[in-house]
Parts: structure tokens; C-alpha cells; sequence
């Protein structure tokens, strides 16, 4: 049997990991400035991660949700205190799809409304509601097709006004990435976050913050739509909550009243994933890591501004983009087979940096510095 073939591939055979080090089969090392697309929150194989998974795993790694999980609410306590979103409940799942597609159910089902506002170059998942929430018709597959989903252009308040004046009163949600990754590490203004608290407060409707990317204290806050300084209603989680382990998990206000099958799942908070989790958010904790991110993010995304060729920097913290002209498209995979540096990608020409939280000032620098000899090259 063959693998039914839909990732195009680096014919690298990462066997070992440490921190934001990895090492092929033949033993040569590299810099991981990719976190595995911005899972790696804590660094690969962190030994209180390695620990807490490994001591679960030897007591009971699953059982399903019709008994008691203490750890679930350890979980769900440390959550709210490190997100600061106390009064907060927490329902678990196991990636980022699921997440967004509970958080949109839940609209649905708490307005009685159908409406979804999302916006143009949005990402939010492959399930059936999230994947007609996301701007790309290519991976939407006829069936997944619906008018209930409308999008508008990305941080135009004009257009949201409209949409709202028109048929706010069918609006259940609106869904946004505080930045974001897959259309390119592109912030959604502040203006633009205020705007959609306000008309979803006038209006009835649910703002959704997708958080599966860019939340998780990437970007310093542990929210990134926190920066705007309003509240969503409910926060979608994913790829940095488990460092590599499935969860995912919706983080849903006080405004929701629960009932008994509302949502459900099997594999959701099994024993093992919140084992992950706690230990993730243990080190985000005792590590100062939203500082870290804020610091070290700041540093590379200044140093990254010097750069002549560099057409743009984008992001916060450490989800950073850098825009370069055409003729430069060969320098995320020359840093991969020269340099032996990870990094994403995103359409047309940008670089995507979504390392471990805890990368310090020298990984930094080993990044500029190879980039700078890409860039003379
Ligand atoms: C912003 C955002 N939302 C949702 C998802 C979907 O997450 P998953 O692949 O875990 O289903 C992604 C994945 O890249 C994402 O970037």
C-alpha cells in the first residue's frame, strides 16, 4: 500500500530533536525556524514535556469522556489564569479544524442564525464549516459549498459596516485570524478588531477569534487579537498547545450555556493530550515565554528591516513574515539546503518564521546571518 499522496514533500528524514535543533539520518543538523508550522511551542523533546507524557502514558493514556478527567480541569484552570480569561470555559478537541468548527457550530447554535462573516485570504481548516470559511475554492469540495458563508475584504471596516446595516440580524458569527499565517502574516488592525466587537455586541452575532496560528503566546500576548484590547466571544486553538501532541480546544465566554450533547467528541481531552498541554503551558509559565517571544521577535523583526532587499516585514512576536521580490524566490529553499535552516512559506514570496517560543538572541542571529549571506548570494 502507498501513502495517498497530497503533501509535496523535502526529501529530509529528520530522526532526532532538541529544542530548535533537529538532525537527519545521515546526522547532518539544522535550525528550526518552522516549529513544524508553529506547533513547536516549548522546543522538540523538552524534558518536562518528554516527562509529563511519559509518566501519563505509563498511569493510562485514554479513556473517553463519559468518566471522571481531573486533568482536563487542571487544564482548563491553568488556561484561564495564563490567558487571563478567567471566567472562561474550555471544550477539547484535536486540531485546529475541529476547533474552529465547534466555535462556529456553537454561534449557530446559541443565535439560531446562520450567517458566517469571514474574510479574503482566510485560513481556518479542511472540516466543512472551517474549510467554506476559508478564502481558497480549490479546497472546498462541492459539497462543502454555501451561501451561509459570506467573505469581505480583509481589515475594510467599510464593507463590515455594510454587511451588517444589510442583514446583521442573520449574522451569527464572525470569524478572524488576529494574524494571518497561510495568507501571509498579515495583522488584522486594531481598528478593524474594535469594529467587529461592537457590531457583534449591536447585532447579536459571535466573534470568533482564530487563534490556531497565531495565539498560544506567539505573538507575546497569548491571544494575538488581545492586542486590540477587546474580548472575542470564543478563542480557537490548536498547533502550539500540545508542542506536537493532537489537541485542540475552544475557549468560550461566559455568554454560552452548555447542555448535555451540545458538542462532543471521542479522542477530545483524552488523559495523554492534556498531559501535553499542562506541561506546555507549565513551561510557557515558568519560562517567561510570551516575554521571550515578544523580545525576541522584536529584535529579529527590527534587524529584518535593515535588510535593502526585503520588500516587507510583517507580524508580531515570533510569527514573522518577510516579503521578497520575485527574483529572490529561491531564498527560503536555499536557506534549507545551504544554510540547513527550516522556515515556511506563504504565497506569493514570503518567508514565514514560526519557531519555539523559547528560541534566544543567538538562534536570532544565526538566522540574520544566514539570511544576510542568501540575500549577497
Ligand atoms: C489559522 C488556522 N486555523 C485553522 C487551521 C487548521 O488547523 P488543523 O490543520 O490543525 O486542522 C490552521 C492550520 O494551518 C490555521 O493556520
Amino acid at each position: 500500500m502507498e501513502l495517498f499522496n497530497v503533501y509535496p514533500v523535502t526529501p529530509i528524514n529528520i530522526v532526532k530533536a532538541q529544542g530548535s535543533t533537529v538532525w537527519d539520518e545521515q546526522g547532518n543538523e539544522y535550525l528550526d525556524l518552522y516549529g513544524g508550522h508553529a506547533v513547536i511551542s516549548i522546543g522538540h523533546t523538552h524534558p518536562h514535556y518528554v516527562k509529563s507524557v511519559s509518566d501519563q502514558l505509563n498511569k493510562i493514556g485514554f479513556y473517553s469522556n463519559s468518566i471522571l478527567i481531573p486533568i482536563q480541569q487542571h487544564l482548563a484552570s491553568q488556561l484561564g489564569e495564563v490567558s487571563g480569561k478567567l471566567d472562561y470555559t474550555l471544550f477539547l478537541c484535536n486540531s485546529g479544524a475541529e476547533a474552529n468548527e465547534n466555535a462556529l457550530k456553537l454561534a449557530s447554535f446559541h443565535t439560531g442564525r446562520k450567517k458566517i462573516i469571514a474574510f479574503s485570504k482566510s485560513f481556518h481548516g479542511r472540516t466543512s464549516l472551517a474549510v467554506a470559511a476559508t478564502d481558497n475554492p480549490s479546497i472546498i469540495a462541492p459539497v462543502n459549498e454555501t451561501d451561509n458563508v459570506v467573505f469581505l475584504p480583509f481589515n475594510d471596516e467599510d464593507s463590515l459596516q455594510k454587511a451588517f446595516s444589510e442583514y446583521g440580524e442573520e449574522i451569527a458569527a464572525v470569524i478572524i485570524e488576529g494574524i494571518q499565517g497561510v495568507g501571509g502574516i498579515r495583522e488584522a488592525s486594531i481598528p478593524f478588531l474594535k469594529l467587529i466587537r461592537n457590531l457583534c455586541d449591536q447585532f447579536g452575532a459571535i466573534f470568533i477569534a482564530d487563534s490556531v496560528q497565531c495565539g498560544y503566546g506567539r505573538t507575546g500576548d497569548f491571544y494575538s487579537h488581545d492586542f486590540a484590547g477587546v474580548n472575542a466571544d470564543i478563542y480557537s486553538m490548536a498547533k502550539g498547545m500540545g508542542n506536537g501532541f493532537p489537541i485542540g480546544g475552544i475557549s468560550i465566554s461566559p455568554k454560552f450555556k452548555p447542555s448535555f450533547g451540545l458538542l462532543g467528541t471521542t479522542f477530545g481531552g483524552n488523559h495523554l493530550a492534556c498531559a501535553a498541554a499542562v506541561s506546555v503551558l507549565d513551561i510557557i509559565k515558568k519560562d517567561n515565554l510570551m516575554d521571550n517571544a515578544s523580545k525576541v521577535g522584536d529584535y529579529l523583526i527590527s534587524e529584518l528591516k535593515k535588510f535593502d532587499k526585503v520588500m516587507e516585514v510583517r507580524g508580531r512576536g515570533l510569527m514573522i513574515g518577510i516579503e521578497l521580490p520575485a527574483e529572490l524566490a529561491n531564498v527560503k529553499k536555499d536557506l534549507l539546503l545551504k544554510n540547513r535552516i527550516f522556515t515556511g512559506e506563504a504565497k506569493p514570496n514570503v518567508i514565514r518564521l514560526l519557531p519555539a517560543l523559547n528560541i534566544t538572541k543567538e538562534i536570532a542571529d544565526q538566522f540574520l546571518t544566514a539570511f544576510d549571506e542568501r540575500l549577497k548570494a
